[in-house]
């Protein structure tokens, strides 16, 4: 057994390698490119890389539906070149996280093409597999689930005459996890990875392994969930998790699940003490903050209900387990579009940085997020790529207009979150010299790294700060989590308290200038200015010796008194 890394420390950066950057000039976005960029993720401040999947895969759902797990994608290189990143980043000193995607495969998957041939087979039990039920003639599936994906959630093959269960798209048959077979291979996949000197996983949709055998009918008000309570937190999970990380400690290896419509009390059974089962858990209630279940049930932004999210996770865990901090990934539109607003973009996207990155936990950016990259608008659904995208314009709001349709589509699908990183304002923003496979979000001419970086009160150097400051202060790393004025619908404020220091985190969410209190039991006089989205870290060194009651900041902006100022998305850290 090895010891494991402190990853609570540490903050990382997920790479979305479709997307990321293009060494090679095919358009498509590699590891030659990602090679290229490491000294600029480096440059962030963060420690480590989460890979989303790399392997071969016929991309029905880009990556996350695998043909080879101990390979690389041709379009993204090598074993040699992946050896090469692995390397290179370990110099820089940064961790690298694989995707561990377990509760399916691609039905291109050899296991699943040897499945299909029939039941005396050795891969006939890798997968799900039930007879079909009859009305009359009539074939019908053996239960009444729905895919999250498409459709039911059961496929008929010809070939083998049954059913076989895909909880996600038709292309991605789930895993028979029950099989020991199966978790040998898991088990197998993850020495592959971790021989090399991989650091630790990302593992996808993890709470879904294990299913309650009978596979029964399920009922919801929401047909789309009916086989939830089968499917998640299955009967046999913390076994085979165990099993799992026996597997990660021997090399020291962390692992991050991600566990979908999970409470506190159940993610507490994984990541909880020392027998954990998982290192940090990626939970989804701080992303529904302007939705119900789903990006697709949009209801515009609450404040209240982010900060509720929040609130249950940040004490629900507090000195028992450790969190993962996280407001963007490859699956949801952007954050600015979402819990920010456009017209304050350079305020909202970075005040955004500081409402989670000090908050207790891992804190997660995802590529583009620290240059407060935007959702895209295309016209037509069939510029659209994701599966998820085309099935809800395809199912939902048929009687709409095209035009309606499309709008819903722009707010929520995960798209958004794929288009090229915006690098330079030249062509292409900068991440390929050739055509690049996925539209680039035309205001790369103002929104990219290169100017961001010349820019004292970008967006991407106020990210660098939150990082930074986070990494040098053990208040924000160790200390508690305490929320004031729960009620407001303007402001979210924290306090992390530690020994004898707090700080006090601001963030205002109002479009317009507002005032504000401090706490009871907070003497304005003792406050200094850590950070504030408004002022340079230049003109910080001034305002730094600064205190908050002294009259005035370096901008005359907050007056003498209890009362305090902030602009529209302003947000201040200040240390007492
Ligand atoms: C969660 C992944 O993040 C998502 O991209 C994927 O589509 C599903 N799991 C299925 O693998
Ligand atoms: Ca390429």
């Amino acid at each position: 057994m090895k010891k494991q890394f402190d990853f609570r420390k540490m903050s990382f950066y997920q790479i979305w390698i479709r997307s990321f950057c293009d060494g090679n000039g095919d358009g498509i976005g590699d590891l030659y490119g990602v090679y290229d960029k490491l000294e600029y993720i480096k440059s962030l401040g963060v420690d480590g890389i989460w890979f989303s999947p790399i392997y071969p895969s016929p991309n029905a759902d880009y990556g996350y539906d695998i043909s080879d797990y101990k390979d690389i994608h041709p379009d993204y290189g090598t074993l040699d070149q992946f050896r090469k990143v692995l390397d290179r980043a370990h110099a820089l000193g940064l961790k690298v996280l694989l995707d561990l995607v377990i509760n399916h495969t691609s039905d291109e998957h050899k296991w699943f093409i040897e499945s299909c041939k029939g039941k005396d087979n050795p891969y006939s039990d890798y997968y799900i597999w039930r007879d079909p039920l009859f009305k009359g003639e009539e074939k019908l599936p053996p239960n009444n689930w729905y895919s999250q994906f498409e459709g039911l959630a059961w496929e008929y093959n010809e070939q083998r005459g049954q059913y076989y269960l895909h909880v996600f798209a038709k292309k991605q048959p789930d895993l028979n996890m029950d099989n020991p077979k199966v978790r040998e291979e898991v088990k197998s996949i993850m020495r592959f990875w971790l021989d090399m000197g991989v650091d630790g996983f990302r593992e996808d949709v993890i709470n879904f392994i294990s299913k309650v055998p009978e596979l029964p009918n399920g009922w919801s008000f929401v047909p789309a969930i009916n086989g939830l309570p089968f499917y998640k937190d299955g009967p046999n999970l913390h076994k085979y998790l165990r099993e799992f990380r026996k597997v990660a400690l021997e090399y020291g290896a962390v692992q991050i699940g991600e566990a979908p419509f999970t409470s506190v009390k159940t993610a507490l059974t994984y990541i909880g003490g020392r027998n954990r089962v998982l290192d940090m858990l990626i939970q989804f209630d701080t992303m529904f903050a302007d939705c119900f279940m789903t990006e697709y049930v949009h209801h515009g932004f609450w404040l209240r209900k982010l900060k509720h999210a929040f609130r249950v996770w940040q004490y629900g865990l507090q000195g028992k387990a450790w969190f993962a901090l996280y407001l963007e990934n490859h699956d949801h539109p952007r954050v600015v579009n979402r819990y920010g607003s456009l017209r304050h973009w350079r305020a909202s996207g970075s005040m955004l940085a500081a409402c989670y990155i000090l908050q207790r936990g891992t804190p997660f950016l995802y590529q583009g997020q620290e240059l407060g990259m935007t959702n895209i608008a295309l016209n037509s659904i069939d510029k659209y790529i994701d599966v998820a995208a085309k099935n809800a314009y395809n199912t939902f709001f048929l009687k709409d207009s095209v035009e309606r349709r499309l709008e819903r589509i722009h707010v929520s699908t995960r798209d958004s979150a794929r288009t090229p990183v915006q690098w330079t304002d030249g062509p292409n923003a900068g991440f390929t010299t050739g055509k690049p496979w996925f539209y680039v979000n035309p205001n790369y001419t103002s929104v990219n790294a290169e100017a961001e970086d010349k820019d004292p009160l970008s967006i991407l150097n106020f990210y660098r700060r939150c990082l930074a400051l986070r990494k040098s202060s053990e208040t924000l790393l160790w200390g508690t989590y305490r929320e004031y004025f729960p009620a407001s619908r303007k402001l979210f404020m924290y306090e992390r308290k530690y020994k004898k220091e707090r700080i006090l985190v601001i963030c205002s969410f109002h479009k317009e200038a507002m005032h504000y209190s401090l706490p009871r039991g907070y003497d304005p006089s003792k406050g200094r200015l850590l950070l504030d989205n408004y002022i340079d870290k230049e003109d910080m060194k001034g305002s730094h010796r600064r205190v908050c009651v002294a009259g005035h900041d370096s901008r005359q902006r907050v007056k003498a008194g209890v009362m305090k100022r902030l602009m529209p998305y302003e947000a201040q850290v200040w240390k007492f």
